[in-house]
């Protein structure tokens, strides 16, 4: 069963990808979950405009159904990557940078050096907060969110521009639809959905900046309700993620609608080899169900 994938102009040897944040931006250890571990492209972690360390920590704890986290977008800062950029120009793996901005001109700025180091796509992170809109987060806003689609798609020339929304946007069929007008190449769905755990005993907030974002098996019909809306909304590819930890849950995402599958939280749980147990998972299960492609199955819950 081959599970070879186009997504926007990559050439996937499967469609998994390494979810963005989940590794840093550290080449070796992007080359080792390609080869070790199996997946079919790369995202970075977000870079932003200047050199952040993040929140305190605690900043991640596992909960019974997922994580949660507030690692708080941590970034060298676009002017300290030289020696990664370096390193990357040598890749021999699809690679997704992934940029955010506090403000529309900030996200105009990080994209316009990302793109001259020149990974094979752009993703752009809109579901972080917007300092000149009180902190709205941009991809609540049809309008913001284009506006910020707009401006990184003019720095970007012919590089692959994939918007990456938030799951809190009143209704994200239409944010993903403004996106796709506004130059998207293709839509990521979803990000972590806001959440707090207490220590009851302790009686205080268990994250030291209290709320975070979910993620894992938690969030899955979330991300899947997302993907199956944005399926009726666009006509441009969607990179499905949000809980994916196995074959059956690939496959969902595949018929709500997605192309390529991000991973992110599973890593956390199964190591880099997840990647290839999914990928083995899925084959298993097209074998039984006499499905030869996955172009056969994908939206067929839409039918
Ligand atoms: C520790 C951690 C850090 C993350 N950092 C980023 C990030 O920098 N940029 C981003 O777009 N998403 C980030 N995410 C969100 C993931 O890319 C992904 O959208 C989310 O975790 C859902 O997928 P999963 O359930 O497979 O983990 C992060 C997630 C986690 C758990």
């Amino acid at each position: 069963m081959d599970l070879k994938t186009n997504f926007i102009g990559l050439k996937m040897q499967n469609p998994t990808v390494l979810a963005s944040g989940i590794l840093g931006t550290n080449f070796p250890l992007m080359q080792r979950v390609f080869e070790e571990g199996g997946a079919g492209a790369i995202t970075m972690k977000s870079i932003g405009p200047e050199e952040r360390n993040g929140h305190a920590n605690p900043s991640v704890i596992e909960w019974e159904h997922g994580l949660l986290n507030a690692v708080g977008l941590p970034s060298p800062g676009f002017q300290n990557m030289e020696k990664e950029w370096k390193q990357l120009s040598k890749r021999n793996f699809p690679l997704i940078a992934s940029i955010y901005g506090a403000s529309v001109e900030e996200f105009a700025t990080v994209a316009k050096d990302v793109a001259l180091h020149k990974p094979d796509a752009i993703e752009v992170n809109i579901s972080c907060p917007n300092t000149k809109e009180h902190g709205q987060i941009f991809g609540t806003s049809k309008e913001v969110s284009a506006k910020v689609i707009k401006a990184v798609k003019k720095e970007i020339g012919e590089i692959s521009l994939i918007a990456k929304l938030t799951p809190q946007a009143p209704n994200i069929a239409v944010i993903a639809a403004g996106c796709e007008k506004a130059g998207a190449d293709a839509i990521c769905a979803v990000n972590t959905v806001a959440g707090m755990c207490i220590d009851i005993d302790a009686r205080k907030p268990i994250l030291h900046n209290k709320f975070g974002g979910l993620s894992g098996p938690a969030i899955k019909p979330v991300g899947i309700k997302c993907v199956y809306q944005i399926y009726e909304s666009v006509k441009i590819p969607i990179l499905g993620m949000g809980g994916i930890s196995n074959g059956r849950d690939a496959i969902e995402y595949i018929q709500a609608g997605a192309t390529a599958l991000g991973i992110g939280s599973a890593t956390h749980y199964q190591g880099i080899e997840v990647f290839k147990k999914i990928c083995d998972e899925m084959q298993k299960w097209m074998k039984e169900n006499n499905v030869k492609s996955l172009k056969e199955i994908r939206g067929v819950a839409h039918a």
